[in-house]
């Protein structure tokens, strides 16, 4: 029975790739019955915050949020205010303790069950909680079960961009860096059955996508047998490239050891795969890598990243680096720096060590570094990788490009709210290699590639301006018209 609420609904996000998936999900769930989007808390009468925990910054932010509202039910008796994701996995009823006001806690693994303990919250006020098992409460297949996989199939009208879409592939981590949440707050790893991802990428297609971006918090890590074959995730690549329709395939974030000789052979074979590869380094210093509990040494990442580099030579590798983590010398971070001017990344998100609660890292190790010296080190760092991503940026002026065109850029966004724009419109695309390019061009051309020539940079965009070329067709010479 189709339930007809026509409420409205307000929605913060915040953390990875694999929460802005699940808002999207849940919203799209929510439309269905009714409800429209307001990005006024005030004018809400569900209020939804979907979390991270991966730093402690993360989980402020989202307990200031909460507590600005403390007094907002007064104003609005039937409002529901509701906490999903990594956070409410992770601290449960801890939520309802610093934040009173809150009617539902909603963990990772339930998601699919949003709709209905709304309902619920309005019509009985009652609080719910709604989590999955502890990793050590139970044995791995009640833990796994417990970790429900939210993927309904989409339609259209219910996603944000028309042309590029997440799909979930992995679920889940097993790697337990000593330092990180995401094992507790997404559960054990579990890989989607290909038959499932396949169906889910051939109705996006349908849609209209053109670029898929696969997620899983160690992607490469995929495996699933299904009729006896194994799958691995060069096999999945190779299946999700004769997807008609689709005409770029990413995949994030790739886990160092997992990076095995086929997946490069397959991201080199299929030209749909993009040239750009995401492989967290996280340190250059073997015994941080070795306290983070990350299974590989500075030689291991070296080996594999010359694999890389071998196999693909014009692909785009990007990085993360924690500073400042447990022990941390100054000789250890320079060892990070000299990493980085080595591999060149195109790109490398740089994080402070934040301690997180519940993992071994906090439990075993002192947070002995200094806020003042992680601040330092993290300005150190990004200086030096801004610094080689406008160096290498700036080989390509002069060059041509592909890109897949995604629409306005930020600015032109900002300009046109004020009223219709007239004449061409400032668009950004990516390069194969993950490169942000902005130029000027017709808004028809959102979905498409095209070919754009670089006539100048900065660390992280190119700037240039459409190749309109004459054509040789046949006889007759045919001006394709681009912009
Ligand atoms: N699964 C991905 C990343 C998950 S979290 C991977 O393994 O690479 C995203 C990034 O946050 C990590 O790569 C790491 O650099 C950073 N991170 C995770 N836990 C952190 C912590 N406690 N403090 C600071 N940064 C952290
Ligand atoms: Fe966290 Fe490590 Fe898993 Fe990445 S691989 S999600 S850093 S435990
Ligand atoms: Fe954060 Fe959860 Fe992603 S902790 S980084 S939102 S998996």
């Amino acid at each position: 029975m189709a339930n007809t609420h026509n409420g409205k609904l307000f929605i913060e996000t915040v953390g990875c790739q694999m929460n802005m998936l699940d808002s999207e999900l849940v919203v799209g769930a929510l439309r269905k019955q009714g409800y429209s989007l307001t990005d006024d808390p005030s004018d809400a009468d569900t209020i939804l915050f979907n979390t991270c925990s991966v730093r402690e910054h993360a989980e402020h932010k989202i307990y200031s949020a909460l507590g600005r509202l403390k007094y907002s039910k007064q104003a609005r008796p039937n409002q529901v205010i509701g906490v999903l994701g990594c956070m409410a996995q992770k601290d449960q009823t801890l939520v309802f303790q610093r934040a009173p006001h809150v009617d539902l806690v909603v963990g990772t693994g339930q998601l699919a069950e949003v709709p209905q303990l709304i309902e619920a919250a309005r019509s009985r006020r009652e609080r719910a909680l709604a989590v999955s098992l502890d990793r050590k409460e139970a044995g791995r297949a009640a833990v796994s079960d417990s970790f429900q996989s939210y993927d309904p199939l989409r339609e259209p009208a219910m996603r944000p961009s028309p042309h590029q879409a997440f799909v979930r592939i992995v679920i889940g981590c097993d790697k337990f860096c000593t330092y990180c949440v995401v094992p507790m707050t997404r559960g054990p790893e579990q890989s989607r059955p290909p038959r499932d991802i396949l169906q889910e990428v051939k109705v996006l297609a349908d849609q209209g996508v053109k670029e898929v971006t696969l997620l899983g918090q160690t992607v490469n890590s995929y495996k699933h047998t299904q009729d006896g074959k194994l799958f691995r995730l060069s096999d999945l690549l190779e299946h999700i490239h004769g997807v008609e329709g689709i005409l770029r395939l990413k995949f994030v974030t790739n886990f160092p050891k997992d990076m095995t000789d086929d997946l490069l052979q397959a991201v080199r074979d299929l030209p749909k795969c993009a040239q750009y590869l995401h492989v967290p380094a996280q340190s250059g210093c073997n015994e941080m890598l070795k306290r983070m509990k990350r299974g590989y040494t500075v030689e291991d990442y070296r080996e594999m990243f010359g694999r890389i580099r071998s196999t693909l030579p014009h692909a785009a590798v990007s990085s993360d680096f924690i500073v400042g983590f447990c022990g941390e010398t100054a000789e250890a971070h320079q060892k990070s720096l000299n990493l980085i001017s080595e591999c060149r990344f195109k790109n490398s998100f740089i994080f402070k060590y934040s301690p997180r609660p519940g993992t071994k890292a906090f439990e075993l190790y002192a947070d002995d570094v200094p806020e003042d010296v992680k601040k330092q080190r993290n300005n150190e760092m990004l200086l030096l990788q801004n610094q080689i991503s406008a160096e290498d940026n700036a080989g390509f002026i002069g060059d041509e490009v592909e890109v897949l065109v995604e629409g306005f850029s930020k600015v032109q966004l900002k300009k046109s709210d004020l009223g219709p724009v007239s004449g061409p419109s400032q668009l950004t695309g990516r390069t194969s290699c993950d490169r942000i390019v902005v130029f000027d061009g017709n808004p028809r051309l959102a979905g498409s590639l095209a070919s754009i020539e670089v006539d100048d940079v900065t660390p992280t965009t190119l700037i240039g301006h459409i190749v309109t070329r004459e054509v040789q067709h046949g006889s007759s010479v045919l001006l394709p018209i681009l912009a």
